[in-house]
């Protein structure tokens, strides 16, 4: 008998080999035999065991490799779902790469700040008029006695100081700072191009001589290797209240290189903030500022990529609207 099937093969060793099966009568019956006939009947039921042993151990891997040619390599394979990290992400690590590559140590502070460190320690006091712009969503709590009340950090730039604290209580004599801190932010903004949770990076750089020839230079270096070799950078004064002087940091058109199309009218698009950080900042962040000079810059990262040459991304929102069909063209 041939079993088919690995359960027809499974009943067939119970049958003959199982606790009841065929051969333990054949033992028990041993018995009955003469004496000097008993150890003859054992050795040949011992050795008929020992043959349908081996038979039904051959017929399994008969049955292993039948099973088995039923694969057929020649079908098509199914390709499995493979994701891949958001462009948010992606445009992340590209940003700290570039900075890092120049000596900038990536930091990344909290989305949850106290009102000193977004504000008040940023030349922007209570009730002060600039502080409108920011769009804030402030936190319902008993607030801190020193820090005052707590918010969702509505910009990048309340890590200048925590920067220049956190350098300063590891070394006094205050080492040169290099940071560039991309953190979440939050405001009460939606449009194409607002959005109420979005990224910025933030540039900070303090050290003995630091002027705005070191801002531009930086600044066209990033927009060199992020955007490409062509685009260039150019500063229009503006007002912060944390840098003095302040300006709008604006990129070569991608589109016009410069000559001015229907994308940015006159050549240029406007990138983000920056200036030289002002002296009572300094202050605030227990820095010396006759002996110390720095520059900062905020921009933000959904926006600058959206300027990439070659990314067509008409609505910022889209870029957080979960729609396979737009990451996935990413
Ligand atoms: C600031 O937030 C300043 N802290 C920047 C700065 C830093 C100036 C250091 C000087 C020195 P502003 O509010 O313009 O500035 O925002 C900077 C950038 O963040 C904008 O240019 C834009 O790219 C991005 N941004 C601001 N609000 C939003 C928003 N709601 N959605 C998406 N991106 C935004």
């Amino acid at each position: 008998m041939e079993a088919k099937t690995c359960e027809e093969l499974e009943s067939l060793r119970i049958a003959y080999l199982g606790r009841n099966g065929k051969f333990t009568s054949f033992v028990k019956k041993i018995r009955e035999f003469p004496v000097d006939k008993r150890k003859e009947a054992g050795a040949t039921i011992n050795e008929a065991k020992t043959t349908i042993t081996n038979l039904l151990a051959s017929q399994k891997n008969k049955l292993k490799v039948t099973s088995r040619t039923w694969f057929d390599s020649t079908m098509p394979g199914e390709k499995p779902d493979v994701g891949h990290l958001h462009l948010i992400t992606y445009a992340i690590e590209e940003i700290a790469r570039t900075f890092e590559k120049i000596g900038f140590v990536r930091v990344r502070y909290p989305e949850v700040e106290w009102d000193w460190f977004a504000f008040e320690s940023l030349n922007m006091p209570k009730d002060h008029p600039a502080r409108d712009d920011w769009e804030t969503f402030f936190v319902d709590s008993p607030g801190h006695p020193k820090y005052g009340q707590m918010l969702l950090t509505p910009h990048t730039s309340s890590g200048q100081i925590r920067e220049m604290q956190r350098v300063h209580s590891k070394n006094p004599g205050l080492p040169p700072i290099r940071m560039i801190n991309i953190a979440k932010c939050y405001r009460r903004q939606s449009d194409i191009s607002h959005i109420s949770m979005f990224h910025q990076f933030e540039g900070l750089v303090i050290d003995k001589g630091i002027s705005i020839a070191h801002l531009k230079g930086t600044l066209d270096y990033f927009a060199r290797n992020y955007f490409g070799p062509e685009r260039k950078t150019r500063l229009r004064p503006y007002h912060f209240q944390f840098t003095e002087p302040s300006f709008e940091v604006d990129i070569s058109c991608g589109v016009c290189n410069g000559k001015g199309c229907k994308l940015c009218k006159e050549g240029w698009l406007e990138l983000g903030g920056a200036g030289m950080v002002h002296p009572a900042v300094l202050k605030n962040g227990g820095v010396d500022p006759k002996k110390y000079t720095g520059f900062a810059f905020g921009w933000g990262v959904e926006r600058v990529l959206m300027m990439k040459s070659g990314l067509q991304i008409p609505d910022i929102r889209l870029i957080y609207g979960s729609k396979l069909e737009f990451l996935k063209q990413f």
